[in-house]
C-alpha cells in the first residue's frame, strides 16, 4: 500500500522526519474523492499564475510553461492517463503540482503555489464544482417539471380521489395532483437558482487565513474563473462551507419533495388502487414471485432521500464545533457532497422517467370516487340557500349517516329522504352528486377546475423560463 516514508516530493515533507504511520497516510489523503475537482483545480492554477505574472512573481515564458504543462496534466485525466501515485498524491492539489513539476520542471512549478495555500484552492474548487453540478441538476429539475406541465395538460379531464390523512376526501382532477408536487418543485427550483448565486463567490487569494502578501487581484481571478464576485473576508473564504451546506440542505429538501411524491405513486401503483402503473423500465420483478412488478425506482426515490438528509446532518454536526478557519475537519465535507450531488441529480433524472413513462387507469381512478365523498358538496348545495355552514355540516352529516344506515350509496337517496332530514333540499340536489361538477366548482385560484388547472400549468411553465 502506502509508503510509510515521507517522501521529499510531499509538498510539506521538510518538516518531517519520523515516518508515517501508512494508516494514517490512506486517512489523510482525499485523492481518490477530490480528483472529481481536476479541471476546477488545474483552471484555478492556471488563473493564478496568470495573475501571478501580472505581479512578476512568474516571467511570461515561465507563465506560458505552467499553462502548457498543466494542458497536459489536465488530457492525462481526461483520458484516464494521469497515475495517482498512492501515498505520495495526498490530494488533487497535490497531485496536480507534482505532475506538473514532472512535465516542465520543479523549478517552474514550485513558482506556482506562491501566497496561495490548499485552504484557498480547495475551496475554490470545490466552489466552481459544484456551482457547475448544480446548474446541471437545475437543467434536469426544468425537464422533470416540463413533463409535468406537459402531461397535466394532456391529462387534465380524469378525475380521482383527493385524500387527506390517506382516507377519502373529496374528488381532484388526476393533473392537480402533479401540480400539486410540482408546484412544490417549482419552488425547490426557485430556491436553487438563489442557492448558486452564494456557492458562486470566489476565495482564491484569501491564502491560508490571512490574505495574499503580493496583491494579487482577486477581481481578475474571479473574473477568469466565471464567479459573480469575490469571499470578501480571507478567513471566511478559507473556513466557511456554508455553501456545501447549503447546497445538501437544498439536495435534502428536494429528495424529501421527491420522496413524498414517490410514496404517493407506491400507494397509486399497488392493485388496491390501481390509479397508475410503471412502465417496465423503472420497475423489477420479484425472484421469487413471477407475478410481481416492484416500483423499485420510487422505493429508491424514497430510500436516498434519507442518506442524503443522512450526509448533510453529518456535514453540519462536523463543521459546528470547530475553531475559526481551516481545520483538517473541512476535508470531511469532500466526499459526502460529491456522493450527495450524484444522489439528486440521478434521483430528479428517474423521477423524470417515472412520470414521463407510466400509464394512467382513468377507469380506476373514477371507480375509487364514492358519493360520500360529495358530503361537502351537499353541504355548500344548502350553504347557497342561506343556510349557516356549521348547520349543513350537522346535516349533510346525517344524510352520510343515514347511507350508511341503509347500506346505500348517498347519492341514492331519495329525495323524500333527504327531505325527511331537511326540507330545505329541492329536485335541483340531483346534481349535486356529481364529481365532474365537484371539481368545477372549485374554480378560485389554486382549485381543481379546469381553469384553475389551466393557471397553475401557466405558473409553474413561467417559473421554468425565470432565470
Ligand atoms: N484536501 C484538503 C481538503 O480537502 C485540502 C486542504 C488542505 N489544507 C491543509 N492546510 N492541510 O480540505
Amino acid at each position: 500500500m502506502s509508503d510509510s516514508k515521507p517522501s521529499k516530493t510531499m509538498l510539506w515533507g521538510g518538516r518531517f522526519t519520523g515516518g508515517l504511520d501508512p494508516l494514517m497516510v490512506a486517512y489523510n489523503e482525499s485523492i481518490y474523492h477530490d480528483r472529481a475537482f481536476y479541471a476546477q483545480d488545474i483552471a484555478g492554477s492556471v488563473a493564478y499564475a496568470r495573475q501571478n505574472a501580472k505581479l512578476g512573481i512568474l516571467t511570461q515564458d515561465e507563465f506560458a510553461a505552467i499553462e502548457k504543462g498543466f494542458g497536459q496534466v489536465k488530457e492525462e485525466w481526461a483520458s484516464g492517463r494521469f497515475e495517482i501515485r498512492p501515498g505520495v498524491d495526498e490530494d488533487i492539489h497535490t497531485a496536480n503540482e507534482r505532475r506538473l513539476g514532472e512535465i516542465i520542471g520543479t523549478h517552474i512549478a514550485g513558482k506556482l503555489h506562491t501566497g496561495r495555500s490548499r485552504n484557498d484552492q480547495v475551496a475554490t474548487d470545490l466552489r466552481m464544482w459544484l456551482r457547475e453540478e448544480l446548474r446541471k441538476i437545475e437543467a434536469h429539475l426544468v425537464e422533470f417539471l416540463s413533463v409535468v406541465a406537459k402531461r397535466a395538460e394532456k391529462e387534465i379531464d380524469p378525475v380521482m380521489p383527493g385524500y387527506t390523512h390517506l382516507q377519502r376526501a373529496q374528488p381532484i382532477r388526476w393533473a392537480h395532483w402533479m401540480l400539486s408536487f410540482g408546484h412544490q418543485f417549482a419552488l425547490d427550483l426557485e430556491r436553487l437558482r438563489e442557492v448558486v448565486k452564494r456557492v458562486n463567490r470566489c476565495p482564491l487569494g484569501c491564502g491560508a487565513l490571512a490574505g495574499n502578501p503580493f496583491g494579487i487581484d482577486r477581481e481578475a481571478l474571479a473574473q477568469e474563473l466565471g464567479f459573480e464576485g469575490i469571499v470578501y473576508n480571507s478567513m471566511a473564504g478559507v473556513g466557511d462551507r456554508d455553501f456545501a451546506l447549503e447546497a445538501m440542505q437544498w439536495g435534502s429538501t428536494i429528495m424529501m419533495h421527491l420522496s413524498r411524491w414517490a410514496e404517493d405513486l407506491i400507494i397509486y401503483s399497488s392493485a388496491e388502487f390501481g390509479f397508475v402503473r410503471l412502465a417496465d423500465a423503472y420497475s423489477t420483478g420479484s425472484s421469487l414471485m413471477p407475478q410481481k412488478k416492484n416500483p423499485d425506482s420510487l422505493e429508491l426515490l424514497r430510500g436516498k432521500a434519507g442518506r442524503a438528509f443522512g450526509q448533510m446532518a453529518g456535514l453540519q454536526m462536523t463543521i459546528k464545533g470547530i475553531p475559526s478557519t481551516y481545520n483538517k475537519d473541512l476535508q470531511e465535507s469532500v466526499e459526502p457532497l460529491i456522493d450527495h450531488v450524484k444522489t439528486v441529480s440521478d434521483s430528479i433524472q428517474i423521477a423524470t422517467g417515472v412520470i414521463s413513462t407510466l400509464d394512467i387507469n382513468a377507469d380506476a381512478m373514477r371507480k375509487a370516487l364514492t358519493p360520500d365523498m360529495l358530503a361537502t358538496d351537499l353541504a355548500d348545495y344548502l350553504v347557497r340557500k342561506g343556510v349557516p355552514f356549521r348547520e349543513t355540516h350537522h346535516i349533510s352529516g346525517r344524510c352520510v349517516a343515514l347511507a350508511e344506515k341503509e347500506q346505500v350509496p348517498m347519492d341514492t337517496l331519495s329525495l323524500e329522504q333527504l327531505q325527511a332530514i331537511d326540507s330545505r333540499f329541492g329536485p335541483d340536489i340531483i346534481e349535486s352528486f356529481d364529481y365532474e361538477k365537484s371539481v368545477e366548482m372549485r374554480s378560485a385560484k389554486g382549485g381543481t377546475s379546469k381553469s384553475s388547472v389551466l393557471e397553475q400549468i401557466a405558473v409553474l411553465k413561467k417559473t421554468l423560463e425565470a432565470n
